[in-house]
């Protein structure tokens, strides 16, 4: 399952003890602490305050997270069993609205349950049906991270220089990441690379995560401000980007970290090829772009950096997580099942139903 070294996980299943444990991203890199828990409501804390963040990271710790839950409240009546467990997910589906690995696996998750729930009254039985569930959607993930890191590194030529934003690594998925997928399998087939990362504000996850998973691993990563990308671009300084996505719809929007809309079009004015690694498992069919909720978070995260305040106490902020890129400005979206290019209202759809077939 991991032909490739694993420097980081985000988030496992310990089986010893039935619990979900993650290492907290929000102390990164200057503390590595793991906290362990089978407490719906505390993971669900965890995914609002990011300490789990990252769209498929986010997905696989909520599905982990009903499997543990199923097995510390089996014994119960069935009843009482599938009320426990459907309002744990109901608790965990609240957490952050954009992400949509967290509603593909929590629904994954509701149908193991009612299918349990009709085939026997025995709880323990149930709840270990969720484990494996739950297992499954962290195995998809690892594999997804696999193929996408194989496919996207035949589009990374020798000598390149890459700039991604962002974490979509191993901190934001279960084993590679997906544009940080790309570039390790591309780092181990030997071809000379470079990193540039863009610092991430307002939490830094480029500055403090994904330099943190390259030094590890000793790919050449360069820190940058995010503002600095026109300019290197305008150099001549990078050769393609690989970002990540928290949804994609079904025409193609690719809905990513806030910024990620800027770079694309500076991309596109400089002809730098702009692709999006992300595993089906972060494609809506379902949702128009307009109907997709773009996070808000709290002020304070702009107006402070690291605790320490940075401007005016009573200062307005918009403080949007998200932001919107247009089809026409992504060059292809790398997936498990394949590069898909251009017309995505055809390709995209094309693709899915290879998935469901
Ligand atoms: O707010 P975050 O840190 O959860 O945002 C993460 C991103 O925007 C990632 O690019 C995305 O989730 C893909 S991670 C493989």
């Amino acid at each position: 399952m991991y032909p490739y070294p694993v420097v980081v996980k985000a988030v496992w299943f310990n089986e010893s003890t039935g619990e979900i444990c993650w290492i907290n991203t929000k102390k990164l890199p200057c503390e590595e602490e793991v906290t362990c828990s089978s407490d719906p409501v505390r993971v669900a804390v965890a995914i609002k305050d990011m300490e789990i963040r990252g769209a498929p990271a986010i997905g696989v710790a909520a599905a982990l997270t009903i499997g543990a839950y199923a097995l510390k409240v089996a014994g119960r009546g069935v009843e009482e069993f599938t009320s426990l467990v459907n309002s744990a997910i109901h608790t965990l589906l609240k957490t952050r609205p954009t992400a949509y690995n967290l509603f593909y696996a929590l629904t994954k998750m509701q149908r193991t349950l009612r299918e349990a729930v009709n085939k026997t009254s025995d709880t323990y039985t149930i709840a270990r049906k969720l484990v494996e569930t739950a297992l499954e959607v962290y195995r998809e993930d690892v594999e997804a991270n696999l193929k996408i890191g194989e496919y996207g590194a035949e589009l990374v030529p020798d000598n390149a220089t890459i700039l991604t934003h962002c974490n979509a690594g191993a901190l934001a998925t279960s084993a590679y990441g997906t544009a940080l997928g790309v570039i390790r399998v591309a780092w181990y087939r030997g071809k000379r690379i470079r990193v540039i990362a863009t610092e991430t504000r307002p939490l830094l996850q480029g500055a403090r995560l994904t330099v943190y998973e390259l030094v590890k691993e000793g790919i050449p990563v360069t820190l940058v401000t995010d503002n600095a990308v026109g300019l290197l671009m305008r150099k001549e300084k990078i050769d393609l980007v690989v970002v990540g996505a928290d949804r994609v719809t079904r025409d193609g929007y690719v809905v990513n970290k806030i910024g990620t809309y800027m770079i694309a079009l500076a991309a596109s004015r400089h002809e730098v090829p702009f692709y999006v690694a992300a595993p089906t498992s972060t494609i809506d069919l379902e949702h128009t772009i307009d109907q997709v909720v773009i996070e808000e978070r709290d002020p304070g995260e702009v107006k402070y950096i690291m605790g320490q305040p940075i401007t005016v106490e009573t200062v307005d902020v918009y403080n949007y997580a998200f932001d919107v890129t247009d089809p026409d400005l992504v060059s292809a979206i790398i997936t498990e099942l394949g590069v898909i290019k251009p017309p995505y209202n055809e390709t995209i759809p094309r693709t899915m139903s290879k998935k469901h077939s």
